[in-house]
């Protein structure tokens, strides 16, 4: 078992498969011409493999692929493949751009939920946000994972004077649909143009929801990062992750594994510990695991507070989003 000083057991690893991704969030990359890791730095499929199998050892029993986009990756589908064999529970988070091309392997993987990002229900708008034309592909895409049975969730980053003003058209689309829609609170990263005044805070967006509809919170589980709501009579859910105004740290079990090979104790840290380099070096990774999770800061990586107009995103110390992986 990994637990840390405050007493949290962490048996959740997000593993990135790669810091490229097919579209270009302007909050998430902040250049056109950002340079991705060269593939032979990356973890190559046995070596994910090897590490999620020692984390596996040490208590986790839930893996998360993500980016980058983890479908841009020519052996995602060895690599799901081979995730699938592990006594885990294995879901990723996507753009939804490549779904098609893996619905079997995500069938015969048993991957049974995703989540997908997507900002607005708006074609334009989903141009001026990713830089590429993708929205109707994403849109299938979302309707084939519901055919095959797939629990889909939605990332919606709120941000203020982008998608604000569409909150009630995404609890609008829950009414015959089963997505679970979760509005997240946007986190400032290296680059990514974050302003205070950006964060459409949850109580924000509840405000937003009951200008129009009533809606019931929902029971949670112990390690959730969303607030969960329902509107009565609707097909899906809503959520909020409020990491920015009421973070969820106390009860964190989560760890992540760069594509890189460096494990991150969490989103904020600093601090890496580089594992891939350690499993090339023949050494044992699982005492270096250990010893990142005891080094685990209380909150929010030790690096900021819950006062928003006190957080100035060029004194975090961090990598950007894409190269973390959500
Ligand atoms: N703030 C909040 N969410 C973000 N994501 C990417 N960057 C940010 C940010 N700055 C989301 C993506 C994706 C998930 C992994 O994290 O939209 O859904
Ligand atoms: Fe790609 Fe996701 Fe980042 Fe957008 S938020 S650029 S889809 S990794």
């Amino acid at each position: 078992m990994l637990v840390d000083n405050f007493n949290r057991t962490h048996n959740y690893l997000r593993i990135s498969l790669t810091d490229n991704c097919n579209l270009r969030c302007f909050y998430c990359m902040p250049e056109e011409d950002y340079a991705f890791a060269p593939h032979a730095q990356l973890m190559q499929v046995e070596e994910i493999q090897e590490i999620a199998e020692t984390f596996v050892a040490l208590g986790v029993n839930k893996i998360r692929l993500t980016g980058g986009e983890p479908l841009v990756r020519k052996d995602a589908a060895k690599i799901i493949t081979g995730l699938s064999r592990l006594p885990v529970e294995l879901t990723m988070t996507t753009n939804g751009v490549r779904l098609h091309e893996f619905a079997a392997v995500i069938n015969d993987a048993n991957i049974r939920s995703v989540n997908i990002s997507l900002d607005t229900l708006n074609k334009e708008k989903f141009q001026l946000v990713t830089r590429r034309n993708n929205f109707d592909r994403v849109w299938q895409n979302i309707q084939l994972m519901l055919d095959m049975g797939v629990h889909v969730k939605i990332n919606v980053v709120a941000m203020a004077g982008l998608n604000e003003t569409e909150i009630n058209d995404f609890i609008a689309w829950t009414k015959d649909t089963p997505v679970h829609v979760r509005f997240i609170e946007f986190m400032p990263f290296t680059g990514n143009k974050w302003t205070s005044n950006k964060v459409v805070s949850w109580q924000q967006i509840l405000a937003q929801v009951e200008t129009e509809y009533s809606y019931l919170p929902l029971k949670g589980s112990a390690n959730d990062t969303a607030k969960k709501y329902i509107v009565p009579g609707h097909k899906g859910t809503f959520a909020i992750i409020s990491t920015m105004t009421s973070p969820f740290c106390g009860t964190c079990n989560r760890m992540r594994l760069t594509a890189d090979g460096k494990m991150k104790n969490c989103l904020f840290s600093k601090e890496e510990t580089d594992l891939l380099s350690a499993l090339r070096s023949g050494q044992f990774i699982a005492p270096l695991i250990r010893q990142s999770i005891a080094a685990k800061a209380a909150e929010l990586g030790g690096q900021f507070g819950k006062i928003l107009d006190q957080v100035h995103p060029e004194d975090i110390l961090n990598r950007s989003m894409i190269s973390i992986g959500g």
